[in-house]
């Protein structure tokens, strides 16, 4: 008997109420327990990268505090080792201190595709590639649910920016949202059976993600087999009636029955059918009797191993490090005398701001590493101030006496943690003008300069050319500063390629028009034209491409061969190891399809493999391609079509950096229906609206007051600006912090819709009274008023 059977006939004896007070968690991490009924309760915790585990001062934004727990590298350095095998043993770890705290679901991974690399969160995500974020999630999944500990994909689906985030419209066209957003979930379901799925905080083409029964119904369970629970993400719901019809099962955190009474008067009124209501109470009960059953068979396991588990962090940060540029200087002689520059050399950034922070076990740092490596044998400056990132002449003075002293400066800039964070997107990519002139500032006093970059996603490089190397370490977790050391002196080999593109300019993306900019829209006007979808199809390169990286040897691939028939081959190549020591490559494929009746991106990756030679070995690879490699979603058939004609299969070490090509002709295809190519980037109005279906769709205006009306809006009316010096004194108080001097509580709160004032009250305010505030709000705005007139004459 599944659980599923199981948890279905317990809450067949349970009355409505029952059931409706199972739809909600009892607190922030936990769901509802019934001991009498034999349902125990399911306990659930953040985030992606390591445990944040919290006791009472529970928060999704990361304030409170945590338990230690290992900080592994942020999702995109994990992206960037493109090693699936390393990601399952990280997932294993994090499921062994998951287990070890009692913990039943880890929400994450986080595999949202970055549509712009400003969002706030891209350092919590995988790749701008939905193959790269789908497999990768698949391989964390399988890993942490080995330790018999589920985990959750997050945010399902389009949620591609922090702004607005609880209820900006991301208008997506079908072909763009199967292609590039869902497919990444659709593979991570497929290939891992995760227990949970997450929704995501935003409306996708009109509709609040928690209660978008396309989305959470027909194609996550019913074309993908999906067959766990889906939960909201924190007060993601907008309306909980809609949800649960829609497959929403699980509401979280609990809100003190904020929305019962809501569901109850949807069933008397039959807009709710009790089946819904069944349904999603017995997928959480089930959840709960799945967690009850593992948590009793690993009641033995051995304990956790914190130093093993950094080791694994170690390893990991030099495997998603990203050698960008090299011209020899790396890995550093031991003969050569340095110069360590950059306050994150000792206050390093290794993980990003939110509901992803972790409370490491323990940090290493840079300094503190070379301090072992070396003595007291080199220079140090600090540079900037590590909090804002700005610099002064007593700073930059001692930087270049301390710069030209040494044979080699290893510069150590990047973004400061109120740059990247939850709950807000950069507004551009370009580092800190004190980390620029600093740059300038020693590249002037020693040309020998090595950059190391510590940020959680592309930043503009336009002085790349001019340094002896550049060294991208991401946000690579609590051992970064050991990892950064091992790498530098080439004891271990920095084998990340980009999993995204850095592209020259923030602004070169065709997304930047309306990425971030509404407040209440997003319109996917670039459609499949993310990341190198864009720079390879439109001849914009980016400064580095995706999939690229330097190691500390070459490679060669040529003899590309193919085997298989119709739309399933197998590539196979020749990669032969040219230089001097072991080394390690990823080897992509990349499928580019010769004439088609759709417009398609120039090519897209298929496969990809890392690999392992001994200098001078060569060895042969093979690159299996599914028939998903071949296709793209044809929107009229409602289904994924391989057209007949020649695939050209390129293979190399990034996507502009092809070494060998084959070609293969699939004899018969599938029928698609013509689709006109909009003739740049960022479809126009009307090619969007042709792309859509449908005309573009109105933005929600942000007047008259609503539910989805949020903090910052109050300002629009008197009464509103004293509701927010309310909320905010409240706030403050439970925080026991001022919120203006945190940048993340400040854009959760600014962002904080009215029907969340009540979900997260505890039971003190109810929707009906957040109904009345907002009626009060609108008689009382001259706003208002003054709209309501113009609409009336
Ligand atoms: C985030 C989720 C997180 C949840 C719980 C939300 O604000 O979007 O990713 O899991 O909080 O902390």
């Amino acid at each position: 008997m599944t659980h599923l059977d199981r948890a279905r006939e317990i809450v067949a004896q349970l009355t409505t109420d029952q059931k409706i007070d199972l739809l909600s968690g009892a607190d922030f991490w936990t769901t509802v327990a019934m001991p009498e009924h034999g349902i125990p309760a399911a306990s659930l915790s953040d985030g992606p990268h390591g445990l944040r585990h919290q006791g009472a001062d529970a928060d999704h934004v990361g304030i409170g505090s945590s338990d230690p727990s290992t900080c592994f590298p942020t999702a995109s350095a994990l992206g960037a080792t493109w090693d699936p095998a390393l990601a399952s043993e990280i997932g294993a770890a994090l499921g062994r201190e998951a287990s070890s705290l009692g913990v039943d679901v880890i929400l994450g991974p986080g595999l949202n595709i970055k549509r712009h690399p400003a969002g706030g969160r891209s350092f919590e995500y995988l790749s701008e590639d939905p193959l790269v974020s789908g497999r990768m999630a698949a391989a964390l999944v399988n890993g942490i649910q080995s330790e018999g500990v589920g985990a959750c994909l997050k945010h399902f689906a389009a949620n591609s920016q922090e702004r607005d985030r609880m209820r900006a419209d991301s208008v997506v066209d079908e072909r763009t949202l199967r292609e590039i957003y869902l497919t990444g979930f659709e593979i991570a379901v497929k290939e891992s059976s995760p227990w949970t799925v997450m929704c995501a905080y935003n409306k996708v083409n009109g509709t609040h993600a928690s209660q978008h029964r396309r989305l959470l119904t027909d194609i996550l369970r019913d074309e993908w087999g999906f067959d766990g629970l889906v939960m909201s993400d924190w007060y993601a719901v907008a309306d909980r009636a809609a949800g649960v019809h829609a497959g929403l099962d699980l509401e979280m955190p609990g809100s003190k029955g904020t929305w019962d009474g809501q569901v109850r008067r949807a069933l008397a009124a039959g807009t709710l059918a009790m089946d819904d209501v069944d349904l999603a109470a017995s997928r959480v009960v089930a959840l709960a009797l799945r967690a009850q059953e593992e948590r009793k068979s690993h009641e033995d396991g051995a304990a956790v191993d914190l130093d093993a588990h950094h080791a694994l962090a170690r390893r990991a940060a030099s495997a998603g490090s990203v050698l960008l540029r090299n011209d020899g200087v790396l890995p550093l002689a031991a003969d050569r005398s340095i110069a360590l520059i950059g306050g994150f050399a000792t206050a390093p950034r290794y993980q990003g701001a939110g509901s992803s922070q972790v409370n490491p076990t323990r940090v290493d740092t840079a300094y503190g590493a070379l301090h072992e490596r070396l003595g007291d044998d080199f220079a140090y400056a600090e540079g900037y101030d590590v909090k804002t990132g700005e610099t002064d002449d007593a700073r930059i003075a001692e930087a270049r006496r301390v710069a030209s002293s040494a044979d080699t400066a290893v510069l150590m800039i990047g973004l400061p943690d109120s740059y990247e964070a939850e709950g807000y997107d950069r507004e551009h990519l370009r580092l800190p003008e004190g980390h620029t002139r600093l740059l300038e500032e020693v590249l002037d006093a020693n040309p020998d300069t090595v950059v190391v970059l510590a940020t959680g996603a592309p930043v503009e490089l336009p002085w790349a050319g001019r340094t002896r190397a550049v060294l991208l370490s991401y946000l690579g977790g609590q051992a970064s500063g050991s990892a950064l050391v091992d790498v530098l002196f080439g004891d271990v080999e920095p084998t990340g390629r980009l999993a995204e593109s850095f592209p020259v300019l923030g602004a070169d993306l065709p997304s930047r028009a309306t990425f971030s900019t509404h407040p209440t829209q997003a319109l996917y006007r670039e459609n499949l034209y993310v990341g190198y979808r864009f720079h390879d199809s439109w001849g914009v390169p980016a400064r580095f491409a995706f999939g690229h990286g330097l190691g500390y040897t070459t490679f060669d691939v040529s003899n590309a061969k193919t085997a298989g028939r119709g739309a399933k081959r197998t590539v196979t190549v020749d990669v032969t190891n040219t230089g001097e020591r072991a080394g390690t490559t990823v080897v992509q494929v990349y499928v580019h399809d010769v004439a088609s009746s759709v417009p398609r991106p120039e090519q897209e990756l298929g496969a990809w493999s890392k690999v392992t030679l001994e200098p001078g070995e060569t060895g042969s690879v093979a690159l299996p391609l599914d028939e998903r490699a071949f296709s793209f979603y044809d929107v009229e058939s409602a289904s994924w079509v391989v057209e007949a004609g020649e695939f050209e299969l390129r293979v190399g070490l990034s996507s502009v950096d092809i070494r060998a090509t084959a070609t293969v002709r699939v004899t018969s295809g599938g029928d698609a229906t013509a689709v006109p190519a909009p003739a740049g980037p960022a479809a126009t109005d009307a090619e969007l609206s042709t792309l859509l279906g449908h005309p573009l769709p109105t933005p929600e205006p942000t007047l008259p007051f609503d539910r989805e009306t949020t903090v910052r809006e109050l300002k629009a009316s008197g009464l509103g600006h004293v509701l927010r010096t309310v909320v905010k004194r409240a706030s403050e108080k439970e925080m026991g912090a001022s919120i203006d001097e945190d940048p993340v509580a400040l854009g959760f709160y600014e962002s904080t819709p009215m029907r969340v004032l009540a979900m997260g009250s505890d039971g003190k305010i109810s929707l009906a009274t957040i109904d009345r505030i907002i009626d009060a709000l609108n008689l009382t705005s001259a706003k208002v008023r003054k709209q309501r007139r113009a609409q009336r004459s």
